[in-house]
């Protein structure tokens, strides 16, 4: 069977002349390029991982290279995507069903975090700058170290989003072939998109070099570092020659995961996230806080989405979880925490705003503490507590109940709003 446009009923066709001969198979472009159309199709579907890259090849060729002949061969390998799915046979990875066909539901914790994205839907110009604009220009508007702590936070915010869209959408959905969570996988690629541009929006506001900001993640070398330690982990899920389907490379996708939402989502973000909130809370910035705020909420749910997809794909392959694998983990997590420290120091070196840099050891050892512990894992640093209680209040806030008070008075998706 082979899927054309010609097969969909309409009352305007001609009527089939009767007893008309056999007619032989088209080999003309059209009928090339809707089996291409539809080989591509089925390409994202159900055995994506053994025929991606032969459709690739194909639909590259074009229509002249295309072979009939393949195509009958490869038609009785397809027919088993036609059976209708069934919830109990769904895997995250390495399903044998179609991820064209998101019910029936098995994994309703992500179609409901796909609701709850969108329910928090935001974009940045929706929050007024303008104080933080005639603060920024004022020149006791703030103190040098205040600005440097700015200017190197968004240095490094104004990369990471691309780099958690790149691992997204070049990488992880591929892999993932539970149709529920490529849902949530497509709203949170559009956040990091609005994240990205929230941080332009703020560096443009205020007039900053851009080139200077949008270039720290090679400049500045706290940044770097960080950046460095990820892009491995993104690289083997964007390498189009990696599949899973192997111990080995199921191993690999399950820790570029656990880098992904534990380590950078789930810690790499969060000393940039207090120091911006910590300035909302003493009135100054507080546009930019605002953006964070609503950041600091996608993100936790992107660190709770990815975390409850390595909690799946574990429960699915608990052959995966070897000891020796749990070392490599926790090896991960000591070094994120290295990393993210060097940052704070960097970012503050003489403390601000009443923060300084021993609190943050406090904090991401405390927060590497609780990654930890979400993924199974033991604490990595018994008795770190968290001395930014204040954290855990921003990130279950509602819009309407802004904390930075900015007065966001009516909220309409897509459409203009009104300031008091
Ligand atoms: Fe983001
Ligand atoms: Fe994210």
């Amino acid at each position: 069977m082979s899927l054309t446009w010609d097969d969909t009923p309409s009352a305007t066709l001609p009527t089939p002349t009767p007893a008309a001969p056999t007619p032989t198979p088209r080999t003309d472009a059209t009928s090339t390029y809707n089996n291409l159309a539809a080989r591509a199709h089925m390409a994202t579907g159900i055995l994506a991982r053994e025929f991606a890259a032969d459709y690739a090849v194909d639909a590259k060729s074009g229509f002249d290279n295309a072979k009939p002949a393949d195509m009958t061969a490869d038609t009785a390998h397809m027919d088993q995507r036609f059976n209708r799915v069934r919830a109990e046979d769904k895997r995250v990875i390495n399903a044998k069903t179609d991820v064209n066909q998101l019910v029936p539901f098995k994994y309703k914790w992500a179609w409901d975090k796909y609701l709850a994205g969108c329910a928090n839907h935001w974009m940045p110009q929706e929050v007024n700058m303008n104080r933080d604009i005639a603060t920024w220009k004022d020149p006791n508007g703030l103190t040098d170290d205040e600005r440097l702590l700015i200017k190197r936070n968004l240095g490094f915010f104004v990369t990471a989003d691309s780099l958690a869209a790149n691992n997204i959408v070049l990488g992880t959905y591929r892999h993932i072939t539970a149709p529920e969570c490529r849902q949530y996988l497509l709203r949170q690629a559009f956040e990091e998109a609005i994240h990205t541009h929230a941080y332009q929006y703020i560096a443009e506001s205020l007039g900053l070099d851009e080139a200077e900001i949008f270039n720290a993640y090679n400049e500045v070398k706290c940044i770097r570092d960080k950046d460095r330690f990820l892009i491995p982990f993104i690289d083997t899920l964007s390498d189009p020659n990696f599949k899973t389907g192997t111990f080995e490379n199921d191993q690999k996708l399950l820790k570029s995961l656990i880098v992904f939402s534990c380590i950078m989502e789930g810690l790499f973000f969060y000393v940039g996230f207090v120091q911006i909130l910590a300035l909302g809370r003493q009135n100054k910035m507080t546009g930019a806080a605002e953006q964070y705020q609503y950041i600091l909420r996608d993100e936790s749910m992107h660190c709770n989405f990815g975390i409850d997809l390595v909690n799946t794909i574990k429960l699915e392959n608990p052959q995966l979880w070897t000891n020796e694998f749990k070392k490599e983990i926790e090896a991960l997590m000591r070094e994120g925490v290295q990393l993210e420290y060097a940052y704070a120091e960097d970012t503050m070196p003489r403390g601000v705003l009443g923060l300084n840099a021993p609190m943050f050891k406090e904090y991401l050892r405390f927060i590497a503490n609780r990654r930890a512990q979400q993924v199974g894992l033991d604490v990595l640093y018994p008795g770190a507590t968290n001395p930014f209680p204040w954290m855990s209040e921003l990130i279950d806030l509602k819009k309407e109940k802004n904390f930075f008070e900015t007065r966001v008075t009516e909220y309409q998706t897509g459409g203009a709003l009104n300031w008091e």
